[in-house]
This record gives structure tokens, C-alpha cells and sequence, in this order.
């Protein structure tokens, strides 16, 4: 891997995906590509990019992927080998009220990645997909052969728009192709928007937090270092090139589900939490939890139930998720009490 593109570079997964190349690729060169737009704190955003700037092999440019003479100007000029698109306008429940910028980032953004990787050919294109697009789907753990015609969000509906818009690229231009199905990632420098982090701020102000669907919702949280250790391993690993019975090229697309295949409800994951936030001395040792938590019903747009079957990662690749959401906590909440509180 020499040329690496990586969009969204100052976002949660994007800057420790970032990272994990530059320190694990020293002769690889990096080009990361945000808008740094404010859906959530910009500054959390700089804090992230700014330990990436400190690799001589990165380089940043600031700009939207809807932008299409930017993209293709960039292409042209690096010639990249490995492109993998994060940059996304992310969030189930945002999309009710700012559908615009899902239509402008999730499918202009990524057809002018998927248009530019035609015209400037790559080894690989590696997006990141969502587990959202398997909706209100009954069947668990959710498999890459379920059908997921049926999304319940405009985010998810965009999600599915790119790996359909990647197959079609895939099979016309001979692109290698991988989405990537992210099941709820948490981790330090996470992002706010999330429950895990919102719960978090309000825990800390003396507020009582929402727990939605009565605590009964049950995730599949992956902590982001398994996820980076996903796509860390298929970008090295395109599908292959090969050629059907009518002498055409069968695309080489592939999607997997990147998940622990062990989800967690909502309450429980939330206790553990304040457990570890009490630990790390963001909350005061005597914190009543039960006092500050109400069950509520659920939201629109939200599923019940998120389970991942990564089998065929763990079958292509040799990994799948290992750390505990006790482990993965404990991090977000070290991490939470050194970035906030550190003067305390
Ligand atoms: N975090 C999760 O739980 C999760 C789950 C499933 C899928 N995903 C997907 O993974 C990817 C990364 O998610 P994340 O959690 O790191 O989110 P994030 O919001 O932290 O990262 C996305 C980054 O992309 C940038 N961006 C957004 N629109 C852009 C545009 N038009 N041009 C350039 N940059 C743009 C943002 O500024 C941000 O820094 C996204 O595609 C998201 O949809 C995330």
C-alpha cells in the first residue's frame, strides 16, 4: 500500500484508522480529506487531526467529497492505490431533520469517490456501510445474505445506496470494491452525538438521562479499535479480479458485517458505563445511577435489536471483535476524564 486516500480523516473512525496506517505504513503516504463541518464540536475534530499532522507521511486537505473538481484534482494528483471512504453525515435520528446534507455527502460525496476511482483506477475502494441498513430486520445475527430492501431511515437508505452504486461500479469498471457494515462504534474521542458519550455529558452535568425503549434495546457496541482492525486488514485484501463463463468480469464487490456479535441492552451497557466513569473519577464515587436514568418508549427511525454475524470476516480475514464492552468503557472514560477534566 502506497497511496492511501482516506475521507472523513478527522472523524472518530477515520482518525484512528489514520493513524494505525501511519504508524503501522511509515513508507505509505497518507492523504486525509474532512470538511470539518460542526454536526458535533469542531474542536474535537482538531484534537483528533492534530496528532495525525505529526506524521511526516500525512497530509490534509480540507474539503467536501461532494466537491467533484476537488476529488477528481486530488485523484489525478496522487494516484492513489487504496482509497477507503468514511466521511459521511452520520446519525439515524439527525436525518428526519436535516435530510439535505445525507443526500449532498452520503450519495453525491460518494458518487464522485466511486466516479473518480473509474477515472483514476485504485486497487480498492473500502466505504463504510452501516448496520442501519438492515432496518427492523427480525432475523438475528444479522447476515450480509439478508435481504435489506426495507431501510428505516434516510441515513440507512443512503448506507444501502452505496453498496448498491458500489456493485454497479464494481461490475461495470472492474473496481474492487468492500463496504464495510459498522455496528454502533464507541471509543475515546467518540462521537458526542452518540449515547454513550451524550449520556455521559448529561451524567456529569446532574441530569437525568433518557434510556429509550424501557432499556430494552439491545446493540451490538464495537469498540474502534476492532473496527480499525477490520478495515486495517480487508484495504490490504481487495476482492478478486476474475472473469464469468461469458468471458465478463464478475465484480469484485464484496460487503461484511464488521460487529461483535454480542449485543448488549441499552441499560446494562449504560451501567457498566457509570461504573467506569465512577472509576475513572468522572463521577463522584458515591454516584446514585438509579436516581438519574428514566426508560422511556422508542424513538422513530430506531431499531430494537442490532447483532452482527461477522463470520465471513473471521472467515476471509482471521478476526473479529474481541474487546469487552468493560474493557472498551473503561477506555471512553479514562480518556473522557483526561480530555475534560484533566485541570480537576
Ligand atoms: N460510529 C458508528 O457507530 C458508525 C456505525 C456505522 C457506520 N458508520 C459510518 O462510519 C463512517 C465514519 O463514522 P464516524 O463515526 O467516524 O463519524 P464522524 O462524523 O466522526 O466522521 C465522519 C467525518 O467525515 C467528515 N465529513 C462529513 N461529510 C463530509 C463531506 N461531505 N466531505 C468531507 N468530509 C465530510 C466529518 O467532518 C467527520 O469528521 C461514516 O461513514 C459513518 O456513516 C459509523
Amino acid at each position: 500500500m502506497k497511496k492511501i486516500l482516506i475521507t472523513g480523516s478527522a472523524g472518530f473512525i477515520g482518525s484512528n484508522l489514520t493513524e494505525r496506517v501511519l504508524k503501522e505504513c511509515p513508507e505509505a503516504s497518507v492523504i486525509g480529506i474532512d470538511n470539518m463541518n460542526d454536526y458535533y464540536d469542531v474542536s474535537l475534530k482538531e484534537y483528533r487531526l492534530e496528532k495525525l499532522l505529526k506524521y511526516p507521511n500525512f497530509e490534509f486537505i480540507r474539503g467536501d467529497i461532494s466537491d467533484k473538481s476537488l476529488i477528481f484534482g486530488i485523484f489525478e494528483k496522487y494516484g492513489f492505490d487504496v482509497a477507503v471512504n468514511l466521511a459521511a453525515q452520520a446519525g439515524v435520528r439527525h436525518s428526519i431533520e436535516n435530510p439535505d446534507v445525507y443526500i449532498s455527502s452520503n450519495i453525491v460525496g460518494f458518487y464522485n469517490i466511486v466516479e473518480a476511482c473509474r477515472n483514476y483506477p485504485v486497487e480498492h475502494l473500502v466505504y463504510a456501510s452501516s448496520s442501519s441498513v438492515y432496518g427492523g430486520n427480525k432475523k438475528v445475527p444479522f447476515s450480509t445474505d439478508d435481504k435489506v430492501d426495507t431501510p428505516v431511515s434516510l441515513y440507512a437508505a443512503t448506507k444501502k445506496s452505496n453498496e448498491l452504486i458500489a456493485h454497479a461500479y464494481s461490475k461495470l469498471y472492474n473496481i474492487p470494491s468492500t463496504g464495510l457494515r459498522f455496528f454502533t462504534v464507541y471509543g475515546p474521542a467518540g462521537r458526542p452525538d452518540m449515547a454513550y458519550f451524550g449520556f455521559t455529558n448529561k451524567l456529569v452535568n446532574g441530569e437525568t438521562i433518557k434510556i429509550f425503549n424501557y432499556g430494552n434495546c439491545k446493540r451490538d457496541f464495537t469498540y474502534v479499535d476492532d473496527i480499525v482492525e477490520g478495515i486495517f486488514r480487508v484495504m490490504k485484501n481487495p476482492p478478486e479480479k476474475k472473469k464469468g463463463e461469458d468471458g465478463l468480469p464478475i465484480p469484485p464487490y464484496a460487503v461484511y458485517n464488521i460487529g461483535g456479535g454480542k449485543p448488549e441492552s441499552l441499560l446494562d451497557y449504560v451501567r457498566t458505563l457509570s461504573e467506569e466513569l465512577v472509576r475513572a473519577g468522572v463521577l463522584p464515587q458515591d454516584y446514585d445511577f438509579e436516581a438519574h436514568r428514566e426508560l422511556v418508549p422508542m424513538q422513530a427511525g430506531d431499531v430494537s435489536v442490532t447483532c452482527a454475524d461477522s463470520t465471513a470476516l473471521e472467515r476471509d480475514f482471521g478476526f473479529r471483535p474481541q474487546i469487552s464492552i468493560r474493557e472498551g468503557l473503561r477506555n471512553f472514560a479514562e480518556w473522557y476524564k483526561e480530555y475534560y477534566m484533566a485541570e480537576n
